[in-house]
């Protein structure tokens, strides 16, 4: 059955009934379209005049009031589709109407090359009845490096990658700089360095991903504040972002693999306050200047004294609800200032320079942030999905 026809029946004589059937015949419409698209711009037109009526044909085919196959799709498919089946068909019926706009004269007219030849032959072969018989030789004489590429839908960014942005703008804002480090990190920056002793339980093989007895992937963003040291020495103002492994099953809320910002500022007289100061700063840039931030003691060993910070749940206002755990709080960070030691291990003198550190999951920001209900739909590349963001 050709699409024309396809479009001149109902889903129902179409024995489609389900999302999964409205989906691929979209599908099988929007692969027609590009061909469609993609024959005439290889095709191209021999004069303007002729490219304006290409141009116009094609874009009636598909976009005409009446008629059109995107009028017949909304008359046969849409309108009577069943109760259950008319949200599917509506969503992929907007993003043909999308992807439709590379249909619109003046886009096409963008798109579609003048060429002497182009109504004539290349090679003594029409170019539509070389489709067919395609050789060697035959590729290369219609290769004609010359015409424009093609055009492919513009993704967006993912909504990890957004998040992550959107909380480097902050520090960046505040002058801070911005540091990797490596994923595969050694057992001496991800533990020793950090004042972590042998005996802490999350060394073991349970909690973390061991590449060898001296390797492993890091659990944290944390070794990067000793490397950053180590480079940079004091003052020092960075955030790091980066992925971090841990030996967690996926559920909604865990993955083993997952997305880290550290934040370290060293400098001469750092105090709590200034960590209370900027992160309560960071809170309201984020998530709007009403919130209210809390902190409450917690245990790192790489700081001392450690913090836990919470800010207000937005769902409830504080009232107590099940994201919150009706505690009308949610954590967001663990922080502290930085333990001497680890000063120490980065070659900076605590005699001389203080500084705090916080640590926060990007993934879950985004979470809250776009109200998504599950850590899972973050990776599994369903466009489905990553369309929304
Ligand atoms: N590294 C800690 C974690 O992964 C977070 C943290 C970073 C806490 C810096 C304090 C200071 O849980």
């Amino acid at each position: 059955m050709t699409i024309e026809e396809k479009t001149g029946k109902t889903l129902a004589e179409l024995a489609v009934s389900d999302a999964q059937g409205v989906e691929s015949l979209f599908a099988e419409v929007r692969a027609a379209m590009e061909v469609g698209r993609q024959n005439l711009v290889a095709r191209g037109a021999s004069t303007e005049k002729e490219r304006e009526q290409m141009c116009k044909a094609l874009r009636d085919r598909w976009l005409a009031r009446k008629n059109g196959l995107l009028a017949q799709i909304d008359e046969y498919w849409l309108k009577p589709a069943a109760r259950e089946l008319k949200p599917a068909v509506g969503r992929q019926f907007n993003a043909l109407r999308q992807a439709a706009a590379w249909l619109e004269v003046p886009a096409l007219l963008d798109d579609v090359p003048l060429k002497r030849d182009a109504t004539v032959e290349v090679k003594g072969v029409s170019l539509e009845a070389s489709v067919g018989q395609v050789t060697a030789s035959s590729i290369r004489d219609l290769h004609d490096l010359t015409l424009p590429g093609y055009r492919r839908p513009v993704g967006s960014l993912h909504p990890v990658t957004r998040m992550q942005r959107e909380i480097e703008e902050v520090f960046l804002n505040l002058g801070y700089g911005i540091e990797e480090g490596p994923e595969i990190e050694s057992v001496y920056y991800n533990f020793d360095a950090l004042n972590i002793p042998e005996t802490h339980p999350s060394r073991d093989d349970w909690d973390t991903l061991y590449i060898d007895s001296k390797t492993l992937l890091r659990t944290h963003t944390s070794p990067v504040q000793i490397r950053a040291m180590k480079k940079y020495g004091a003052p020092l103002y960075i955030i790091i972002p980066g992925k971090c492994y841990r030996h967690d099953n996926p559920d909604s809320s865990h993955s083993p693999m997952f997305h880290q910002i550290e934040g370290l500022a060293i400098d001469k007289d750092i105090t709590f306050a200034d960590l209370k100061g900027t992160l309560d700063f960071f809170a309201k840039k984020l998530f709007g200047e009403k919130i209210r931030t809390r902190f409450q003691p917690s245990f790192f060993p790489f700081t001392e004294p450690s913090g836990e910070v919470a800010i207000n749940c937005t769902l409830c206002d504080g009232q107590g609800c099940p994201v919150c755990k009706e505690s009308g709080w949610v954590e967001v960070m663990g922080c502290g200032m930085v333990h001497p030691e680890v000063l120490r291990n980065g070659g900076v003198d605590p005699a001389k320079y203080s500084g705090w550190a916080f640590g926060l999951g990007v993934d879950r920001y985004a979470l809250m942030k776009y109200g998504i209900n599950d850590i899972q739909l973050l990776f599994q590349s369903d466009v489905r999905f990553l369309e929304q963001f």
